[in-house]
């Protein structure tokens, strides 16, 4: 499997693997490969970030800070938020990205409650100059692959605004169903129309997408997600 660049590997994770085996996580799936974000990638990800990646509007924004200046800001709090977090009842798992060996974006997979609602929520982006080749399908799957196929997930869910087509896109294409329409506060106070999506188990196997995707690193992180070491199935 590709590796991602190594930037940062002597430094972290500063404990040593064993102590957050999820440092050692790989997926990929055709041209893509993730792996977690760790802090030496996060200047280089900030200074990619699109401007059209739309971040939770409830976040308080710095009134001293510009909107890019924010969008940083939360970038870095959001991967520092997720580890200082991070249990098996609630995680958020921020993967980095890499095609042709560059980092090219971020593939975020979030379980709530997951031990017992067994539903996954995903959010992505990528740098303008990789959309539009499939790759948003592709790390969408990898992610969808460990979540059903590794972690026992029943349902993905997902929503979009009604005019991100890219986004829309990439749920239709992998199979998810419609599953009813939201209403989002967004940044300026206005109201947007949110598309839900719903994917299952069965819908996910019956494609066959999760034959494209490996996991590598996987056994020792099943704790991480509420599982027993000893429950991994293909990872
Ligand atoms: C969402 C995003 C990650 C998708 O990645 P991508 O690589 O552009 O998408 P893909 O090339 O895999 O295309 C997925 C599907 O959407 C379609 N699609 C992509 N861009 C499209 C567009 N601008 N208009 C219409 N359809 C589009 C593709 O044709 C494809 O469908 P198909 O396989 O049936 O032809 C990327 O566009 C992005 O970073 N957008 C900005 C951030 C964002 O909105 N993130 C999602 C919300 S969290």
């Amino acid at each position: 499997m590709n590796d991602l660049p190594l930037t940062g590997l002597n430094d972290w994770p500063p404990t040593g693997l064993n102590d957050w085996p999820l440092a050692g996580l790989r997926l990929s799936c055709r041209e893509v490969s993730l792996r977690p974000i760790r802090e030496a990638d996060l200047a280089d990800l900030a200074a990619i970030l699109p401007a059209d990646f739309e971040q939770d509007p409830r976040l308080e924004l710095f009134p001293g800070l510009s909107d890019e200046q924010n969008r940083r800001r939360l970038f870095f709090q959001g991967y520092w938020r997720a580890l200082g977090t991070w249990s098996p009842s609630s995680w958020v798992l921020h993967l980095a990205v890499a095609y042709e060996g560059a980092l090219v974006g971020v593939q975020t997979l979030e379980g709530e409650s997951f031990p017992v609602l067994r539903t996954v929520d995903t959010a992505s982006w990528l740098v303008p100059g990789a959309r539009g080749r499939g790759l948003g399908v592709a790390m969408r799957t990898a992610v969808l692959g460990l979540a059903f196929d590794r972690l026992g997930a029943v349902a993905a869910v997902s929503s979009a605004v009604a005019g991100n087509a890219a986004s829309l896109g990439v749920s239709r294409r992998i199979g998810y169903a419609e599953n009813g329409v939201g209403r989002l506060v967004v940044p300026g106070g206005a109201v947007a129309e949110l598309q839900n999506f719903r994917l299952t188990a069965q819908t996910w196997r019956a494609a066959g997408h999760g034959r494209a995707v490996a996991v590598e690193g996987l056994p020792p992180c099943l704790p991480w997600f509420g599982l027993p070491e000893s429950s991994v199935g293909r990872g």
